[in-house]
């Protein structure tokens, strides 16, 4: 039997690494079948009226998997975010990024496997509230969250260290300045952690777990956070590791689970066929690993993993000078 998942390649560099990663899903037959559909500017550039047409929204209620390129959202008024709406849309609450150290890369260290799991639906990013004066001198914004939300993510955050044999998680926040927001988020976790004593706990101001990420990062198992840090926290992660390139992520929610990069479109690169397709193949093996193909999801990791030790056609963000396509071919010879 076939699984059906709804593919989004997105903008930018989106279209180019997302075929790159349904290339190699192809080589290895893992029994998808695919659904395209177009969400942001593709879909208003294909006819749609809004940036999620109803045909995006139906396939992916059918199908509640979806791997998904990066949605371009213009900064300034008017644009709403696709990303931030589809997360809303299909409850995707909790985002995690799992940032785990490849032989073959320039980065500064070895041998890090963090995993960063951030709220997806609060905080600074439920848009809330978003309003600039008529004379244009004064913005506001909403941060609202609720212990609800904060039970849910601090929750998935032990039971998935719980269920994949981690250390310890590690609560990030700002509760000394944001008391209402942050500091309900850190009451919620010291509470949640007192039913795991068989997980290490521990919290941090994020501020300095940003220091304490670049110095001592081995320091680090799983960190939860709430939607602004955990993005910023994320791609700091992605830093240590040898960059945006090489940083999957999934959005999760009890109906739905959308497979992605961490990064954006990229638009300095797109249209030149450079960019590294790792993160979103990557992405494509937490989907396989979600719906139980474990094995096929592994072999796309050792693949991935071995032709960048070999440092194989790899992408100039790697320090090569191969093209998307051609490390693709890299990882389909080596699967
Ligand atoms: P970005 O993440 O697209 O790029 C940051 C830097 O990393 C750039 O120098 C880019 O060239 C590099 N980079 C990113 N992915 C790479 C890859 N696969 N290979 C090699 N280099 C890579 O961030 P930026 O420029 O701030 O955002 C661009 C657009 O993407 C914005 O419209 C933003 O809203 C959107 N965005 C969408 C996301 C999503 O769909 N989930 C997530 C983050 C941003
Ligand atoms: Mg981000």
């Amino acid at each position: 039997s076939t699984t059906p998942v709804t593919v989004i390649k997105g903008d930018g560099i989106g279209p180019d690494i997302v075929d790159s990663a349904l290339r190699i899903l192809e080589a290895l037959d893992p029994g998808l079948d695919y659904e395209e559909v177009q969400v942001g500017q593709a879909a208003l550039d294909a006819g749609a009226s809004d940036v999620m047409p109803e045909a995006a929204i139906a396939s992916i209620e059918r199908t509640g998997l979806v791997l998904k390129g990066p949605v371009t959202t213009p900064s300034g008024k008017g644009y709403r975010s696709v990303n931030v709406a589809m997360r809303k849309k299909f409850d995707l609450y909790a985002n995690v990024r799992p940032t785990l150290s490849m032989p073959g890369t320039q980065s500064r260290y070895e041998g890090l496997d963090i995993i960063t799991v951030r709220e997806n639906k609060g905080g600074m990013y439920s848009g809330e509230g978003q309003t600039v004066s008529e004379d244009g001198t004064r913005a506001e914004a909403l941060s609202v969250i609720t212990r609800e939300q904060c039970e849910r993510i601090i929750r998935f955050a032990f039971e998935m260290a719980r269920s994949r044999g981690r250390r310890k998680v590690t609560l990030a926040h700002k509760a000394n300045i944001m008391k209402s927001t942050s500091g309900l988020f850190l009451d919620v976790g010291r509470e949640i952690a007192q039913e795991y004593d068989d997980l290490e706990h521990d919290e941090i101001i994020v501020d300095a777990c940003a220091m304490k990420l670049v110095m001592y990062p081995e320091q680090f198992d799983v960190i939860v956070t709430t939607n602004l840090f955990g993005d910023i926290i994320s791609d700091l992660c992605a830093g240590l590791i040898g960059g945006l390139g090489l940083a999957p992520g999934a959005n999760i929610g009890e109906n739905c689970a959308m497979f992605e990069a961490v990064h954006g479109s990229a638009p300095d690169i797109a249209g030149k066929g450079i960019a590294n397709p790792t993160s979103v193949v990557l992405a494509s093996a937490l989907l396989l690993e979600h719906i139980g193909r474990r094995e096929d999801a592994e072999r796309i990791r050792r693949a991935v993993r071995a032709a960048v030790a070999d440092h194989d056609r790899v992408t100039p963000d790697l320090g090569g000078d191969g093209t998307t396509s051609s490390f693709t071919d890299a990882v389909i010879e080596r699967l």
